[in-house]
């Protein structure tokens, strides 16, 4: 049977083009990975696809100021600025906190997180709306094991407000895991970044581990990041064994090392 599903455009075609179209309205979806894998360019182009659409957008950054976020995505000739200028959009300081500023975060906790969203909800209106926060873990940071009861309270209490909801997570560069998980449990689909260093090159790519209602990409895409341009699809990566197995050059050295040793 055909089921019709409204999709909102990510703001970067490839990415769409892996979706089938792109995310189910009202889905929370969970983009993870470690830093500086594009999780926060994508969360941009997210927001200004939301701009174009004539959807409300509410971003929240916890690890990088407005200011910063704004810059970052001028560099893509977004203009986020304009965007909150106008009523389009609001975004939520919980870096720096400043008393003469509406939308900062007084506390990093998820209840002031909630009450603040849905109060950037109202001023903005009823209608189709995004909801970015940038990242989740910042409010797990010291309690880890909050995390899956934090993701569920905030996806129960904000999923009647019409959002669509990306949620990007930070993962612990020495675990690779950890940071992540409260939030995948809770959600409805989960976009992973990653990098590797490939002859001497930092590669990135994109994953689509889990979208529910959604014939979606299943192989492991590269990505690039252009100056003007923003995140772009590469296509399919195929990791060959070469491709992880350490250079040639590094496995002599470690041989030689460990012969010094002696036995
Ligand atoms: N103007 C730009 N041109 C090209 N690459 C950029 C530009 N701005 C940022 N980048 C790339 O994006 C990376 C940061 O990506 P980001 O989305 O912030 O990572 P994270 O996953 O930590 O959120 C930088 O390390 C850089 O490689
Ligand atoms: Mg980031």
């Amino acid at each position: 049977m055909t089921v019709h599903i409204e999709r909102l455009s990510t703001g970067v075609l490839g990415i769409d083009r892996m979706l089938a179209g792109g995310i189910p309205r009202g889905f929370f979806v969970a983009v993870v990975g470690e830093p500086g894998t594009g999780k926060t360019v994508f969360a941009l182009h997210y927001a200004w696809q939301g701009i174009k659409d004539n959807d409300k957008v509410i971003y929240v950054t916890t690890e990088e100021s407005r200011e910063s976020i704004i810059k970052q995505a001028k560099m893509f000739n977004m203009d986020l600025d304009k965007a909150v200028d106008e009523g389009k959009a609001i975004i939520i300081d919980a870096l720096l906190k400043s008393q003469n500023d509406e939308w900062s975060l007084e506390e990093v906790d998820v209840e002031a997180l909630v009450n603040k969203v849905i109060e950037a909800k109202r001023k903005l209106g009823y209608g189709r709306s995004r909801l970015i926060i940038d990242s989740m873990s910042t409010f797990w940071l010291d309690k880890p094991a909050m995390a899956r009861k934090y993701s569920y309270a905030v996806k129960r209490v904000l999923y009647r407000w019409d959002f669509t909801v990306l949620m990007t997570s930070q993962y612990a560069i020495t675990t690779s895991s950890a940071f992540g998980w409260g939030l995948e449990h809770v959600a409805d689909g989960i976009i992973r970044f990653g990098r590797k260093v490939v002859g001497g090159e930092l590669k990135r790519y994109i994953l689509v581990e889990k979208m529910r209602q959604t014939p979606h990409d299943l192989r492991v895409n590269y990505i690039d990041i252009k100056d003007g341009e923003g995140l772009v699809i590469l296509g399919p990566a195929n990791f060959s064994k070469e491709d992880l197995a350490l250079p040639e050059d590094v496995k002599r050295r470690i041989r030689s090392a460990n012969k010094d040793l002696g036995p």
